[in-house]
């Protein structure tokens, strides 16, 4: 048995599977703030329906934060973020946790680690840690969001899809890593290590997506019958891949060109719920976004005029599109694009604007950059 002992909090459908797991391979205690079922886990009746979880591996359960934190050298956070009647992230769990376990800290010199495996909200890491600010030594915090479903939580957390760590930039987080990879039975992967901002949004994003996921593949399936197509095969296909796996998932500029905005126009034919046209709204909307940020009667360069670098074709180029904008805030456009050799004058000081669809023009990009009153928006980079 490793020696490092973990201690869980909130023993619920994330949390029980988590410590049943974890107690195979660490010395384990459990907290709950539920007394009946931390009474029903000591005397060994509780009962839960998820598969492969026993509750006999951990060395006890209890509800004593000062037990938990003298019995831990890693603290594994599975407390409850419901949403709340606003819709809204509910953090009062999360909030009565953490001072808990600072209040434990207080009578202490022992130094945990904390590992959050709650659902979080972007900023909520840095919230977590200032729960600590006070103290000498605070405990270092890791995000680690995991993706399971309830039924199959111990299987999921075996085989993760991927693991994600997010933590102060400053501190190491070999520990939180070591953690997951020190059990036999748990799947490793090359572990995606963040910020707790970016670590909490990824789970976010994640389950977005596949809410989306599910509501296209609805909307295709009502409409399926009365089109005569076979939504089985539908599902097939993209189950095994007919997304292109990893393609069209970097951030940039909105998307044109001859087929995606003409298909996705073929596609709202059929379909009703308005799906598709969000698309083409947030696509336009976008475009419409960077207008705005153009002052009227600048004389604006657009990088790139085909519809992406490396091709001829300016149908249905978003440069276009844009350029028809930038008209009717009296701009003056030109484009630069090596693909069709418009190649206009090389100072880019003689524009208020540059503007970047096109990939390849780093050296103009940073000129741009360094030269005073020129604005810069680059499509494929959130830097200011
Ligand atoms: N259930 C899932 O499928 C799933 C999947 C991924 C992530 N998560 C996340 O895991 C977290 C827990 O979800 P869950 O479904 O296990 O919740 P749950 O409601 O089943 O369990 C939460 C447990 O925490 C306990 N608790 C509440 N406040 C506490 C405190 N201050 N100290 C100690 N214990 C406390 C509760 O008594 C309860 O037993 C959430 O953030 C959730 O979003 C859940």
């Amino acid at each position: 048995m490793n020696q490092t002992s973990i201690g869980v909090i909130g023993l619920g459908r994330l949390g029980l599977p988590v410590a049943s797991l974890l107690s195979r391979y660490y010395p384990t205690v459990g907290l709950d703030i539920d007394q009946a079922k931390i009474d029903s886990l000591n005397k060994g009746t509780f009962t839960t329906s998820e598969p492969n979880c026993t509750t006999s591996g951990a060395a006890y359960y209890t509800t004593d934060y000062d037990s938990l934190v003298s019995s831990s050298d890693i603290v594994v956070v599975c407390v409850n973020t419901p949403t709340d009647a606003n819709g809204n992230m509910d953090s009062t769990q999360l909030k009565e946790c953490f001072k808990s376990l600072d209040k434990a800290l207080a009578s202490t010199s022992k130094n945990i680690k904390i590992l959050v495996l709650s659902t979080l909200m972007p900023e909520h890491g840095e919230w977590l840690a200032s729960f600590f600010s006070e103290r000498k030594w605070p405990p270092q915090i890791v995000i680690n969001p995991v993706w399971i479903a309830i039924g199959s939580v111990i299987k999921d957390l075996q085989n993760p899809p991927m693991q994600v760590y997010g933590g102060d930039s400053d501190k190491p987080i070999l520990w939180a890593i070591k953690l997951w990879a020190d059990i036999p039975s748990v799947e490793y992967h090359t572990p995606i290590i963040t910020d707790t901002r970016t670590a909490s949004f990824l789970k976010l994003a994640h389950n977005a997506w596949c809410t989306m996921k599910m509501s296209f593949i609805g909307e295709l399936g009502d409409k399926a019958a009365q089109l005569g197509i076979d939504i089985n095969t539908t599902s097939e296909f993209f189950r095994r891949g007919g997304e292109r796996p990893g393609a069209f998932w970097q951030y940039g500029p909105s998307f044109g060109g001859p087929c995606f905005p003409r298909d996705l126009d073929f596609f709202n034919q059929f379909t009703d719920s308005g799906l598709g046209r969000r698309v083409q709204l947030i696509n336009f909307s976008r475009l419409h976004n960077i207008a705005a940020q153009v002052k009227s009667k600048n004389t604006v360069l657009i990088v790139g005029k085909t519809y992406k670098e490396g091709v001829d074709i300016t149908e249905s180029s978003i440069s276009l599109k844009l350029e028809q904008l930038l008209l009717k805030k009296s701009c003056v456009v030109d484009f630069l694009d090596e693909d069709l050799n418009e190649l206009p004058g090389s100072d880019v000081s003689a524009y208020d604007t540059v503007i970047v669809l096109h990939r390849g023009y780093d050296r103009l990009i940073s000129e741009a950059r360094e030269t005073s009153n020129l604005q810069v928006i680059d499509l494929w980079s959130t830097k200011e």
